[in-house]
């Protein structure tokens, strides 16, 4: 069975990761792959769960650390039961927000040291990296202003934190992709979703073989 391949999607609120990763599924689809979409917080039975506590308003304001390792129990779960399983059988796994998540949001915007989320990931997480990380870039300001006027009744918990905390997840974002440039895809998020997609694949047809492609 060829190797699968994990491919995460990051970026600040309301930067379209949703419709992007349908797009990039159709896409690799109709290639012929085996794909899985899943997501963060989530992605399990207990992530869910999980995740109704790190996102529920009723839970008020968490520790910082508690908020982290939530988010880590979660991907324990996650990753072990879904991602590294579906990996080794040959799937493509998208995985709407991983490990980037928690760096930007727990460590840069809650103050939280990136190093120690590294060095805790790479223990008991035994450090499993996407191949390729899609940053969808979109201006805090923006995003937030998408996403809180996109449907949904009620914001959840971290999305209702100050612009300035998602001002640190943008500028967290952007100095992990400076460090990493081989794993990250920087696309800006703020036109047409077609487009956008277009530009995800061909980086993504760059860094990654996708079978069926020209290669
Ligand atoms: P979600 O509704 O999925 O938001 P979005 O559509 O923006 O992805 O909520 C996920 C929230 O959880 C989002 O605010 C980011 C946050 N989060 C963290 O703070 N740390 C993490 O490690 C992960 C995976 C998510």
């Amino acid at each position: 069975m060829a190797k699968g391949c994990f491919i995460t999607f990051e970026g600040p609120e309301g930067s379209g990761k949703t419709t992007q990763i349908a797009m990039l599924r159709d896409f690799l689809a109709s290639r012929g792959l085996e794909v899985i979409t899943t997501r963060e917080p989530g992605g399990t039975p207990a992530g869910d769960r999980i995740r109704s506590v790190l996102l529920g308003n009723e839970i008020g304001c968490l520790e910082p650390e508690t908020e982290l390792f939530l988010m880590l129990a979660q991907r324990t779960e996650h990753l072990r039961k879904v991602i590294l399983p579906a990996v080794s059988q040959g799937k493509f796994v998208l995985c709407d927000r991983y490990f980037d998540s928690s760096m930007a949001y727990q460590g840069f915007a809650r103050g939280l040291d990136p190093q120690k989320i590294r060095d805790i990931h790479a223990q008991f997480l035994p450090g499993f990296l996407p191949e390729c990380t899609v940053l969808l870039q979109i201006a805090p300001e923006q995003g937030l202003e998408r996403a809180r006027h996109g449907g949904r009744k009620q914001h959840d918990r971290i999305e209702s934190e100050a612009l300035d905390f998602h001002r640190r997840v943008f500028d967290g974002y952007n100095s992990l992709a400076r460090n990493e440039p081989e794993r990250f895809l920087l696309v800006q998020a703020d036109g047409d979703p077609l487009q956008i997609s277009h530009k995800i694949i061909a980086g993504l047809e760059k860094r990654i073989p996708v079978p069926g492609g020209k290669e």
